[in-house]
């Protein structure tokens, strides 16, 4: 795992706008495998931002989103599709028919829409870069603890925990899902490349335990462990648990002073 420690959640954002950035220019046609929640919305910002500086551009790229929630009417605002839109989508020149998350239509059974959606990832070629935020219980998309590591797209039944900390994007009176649909852990490893953000002290153990744990089902985010190319972009807060903050400081230290002599190799 590539562990960066950076100041500050500002600074996990324009990072992770970069990385996002140099496939977009280095791709013609990139899959993006997106995440929702609190985490990443700077970063979007950060991508917009540097699309209407006309430094990148999303024509070329195809979206696949981690989760919806199973029962919300379609364009409602808590949707995860609404939030796309109101993020990222509506700000870009992505082609909406290139936008995916794993909803489920009206008449559509739920246990269709996960084979679907697999079937439409493998259809466009995979996913380049998938970026992921974690759950304070070390989820990633909605697998939540327990859920299998060779888990694909599904059904999931969500946390108490969970719901009580999305709840404060429902209002008073609003119905919150206890239903969601995810891709699973191992539609998650099967992306080409891996980002996981995570900022604030409350993500602390979450990330200790993805890091620094066993793979094991009860923290979902263990099992990127496996995978060959993860990158964990952190700020210090987030990273004040791990035990071997120092030694990947040192690490990145020294990544970024060869990066700046031109050389670059997988140092997962
Ligand atoms: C949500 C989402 C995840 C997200 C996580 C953390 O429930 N399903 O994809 O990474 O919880 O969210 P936040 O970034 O708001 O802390």
């Amino acid at each position: 795992m590539d562990v960066r420690i950076v100041a500050s959640a500002a600074e996990v954002a324009r990072e992770g706008a970069a990385k996002v950035a140099g496939l977009l220019n280095r791709l013609d046609d990139t899959v993006l495998g997106l995440a929702t929640g609190e985490t990443p919305r700077a970063m979007y910002r950060e991508l917009v931002l540097a699309f209407e500086r006309k430094e990148l551009s999303f024509a070329g790229v195809t979206s696949f989103n981690l989760d919806e929630y199973l029962g919300l009417e379609p364009g409602s605002p808590q949707s995860y599709r609404s939030y796309m839109q109101r993020e990222l989508f509506d700000h870009v020149d992505i082609d909406p028919l290139n936008t995916f998350l794993p909803f489920c239509e009206a008449g559509q059974h739920p246990d269709e829409v996960g084979p679907a959606y697999e079937a439409e990832i493998r259809r466009r070629g995979g996913i380049d870069l998938q970026i992921l935020g974690i759950g304070r219980n070390g989820h990633i998309g909605f697998n939540e603890p327990a859920s299998s590591l060779g888990s694909r797209t599904r059904v999931k039944t969500l946390t108490r925990e969970t719901l009580a900390s999305n709840r404060r994007y429902f209002g008073p009176g609003e119905t919150q899902p206890e239903l969601a649909i995810t891709m699973g852990v191992a539609t998650i490893l099967d992306a080409q490349e891996i980002l996981l953000l995570a900022t604030g002290e409350s993500k602390a153990d979450a990330v200790r335990a993805a890091v620094e744990g066993p793979v094991a089902a009860m923290c979902p985010a263990s099992a990127l462990q496996l995978h060959r190319r993860v990158t964990v972009l952190v700020d210090d807060a987030a990273a004040s648990k791990l035990e071997l903050a120092d030694y990947f400081r040192w690490v990145d230290e020294q990544n970024r002073r060869l990066e700046s002599e031109g050389v670059e190799w997988n140092r997962s």
